[in-house]
């Protein structure tokens, strides 16, 4: 069975990029075993010094997930336009480990706009040898798109999505 891990870029409770990857479970069916990292919270600031001998174990974790899945998907918001500063820090952890390289991603940025955080992640995608062509979609009004059951209402946005997701799995 093929492992895909999913990362949400926000770490607010009713996150809209948490039901985000809800929808895309669907879509990506039974036969994918796709886990959640319950937090971006848990990973400290990225410190080069920390980045050595004795990594703090929230950091070895969240890198043995992405090294041990077959894809990653990252849902994620634009603030100020840019990455959400967690996320970032959390990608920075893996840099050193290159533990993104030739991993699919599918990289969903849900926001009210989104257009720079999306672009600045597939720049720092691509920076770190993963896999994000024709597996990125910006939805923008993101909250207005999708419902309380997790289901995106949006034809055209669905349809992106989809085929998004297909692309991905064919390379998982
Ligand atoms: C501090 C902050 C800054 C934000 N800046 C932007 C922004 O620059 N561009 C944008 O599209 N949305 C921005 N937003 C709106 C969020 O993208 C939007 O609320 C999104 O739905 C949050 O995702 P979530 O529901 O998964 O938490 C900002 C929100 C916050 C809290």
């Amino acid at each position: 069975m093929k492992k895909v891990f999913a990362i949400c870029g926000s770490t607010r409770k009713d996150s809209t990029n948490h039901r985000y990857i809800e929808a895309v479970k669907k879509l990506l069916g039974n036969d994918i075993q796709i886990t959640e990292l319950d937090s971006l919270i848990n990973i400290p600031h990225f410190n080069p010094d920390d980045d050595k001998d004795n990594v703090i174990d929230s950091v070895k974790d969240f890198r043995q997930q992405i090294v041990s899945s077959d894809g990653i998907i990252i849902s994620t918001p634009e603030y100020a336009m840019g990455i959400p500063g967690t996320l970032k820090n959390a990608i920075d952890w893996t840099v050193s480990s290159s533990s993104f390289s030739r991993k699919p991603v599918l990289l969903i940025t849900a926001s009210s706009s989104g257009q720079k955080a999306h672009q600045s992640l597939i720049d720092v995608l691509n920076v770190i040898e993963a896999d994000v062509d024709e597996t990125n979609v910006l939805v923008s009004f993101a909250k207005t798109k999708i419902d309380d059951n997790n289901i995106i209402t949006d034809a055209a946005t669905k349809e992106a999505l989809k085929k998004a997701v297909q692309i991905f799995q064919n390379k998982l």
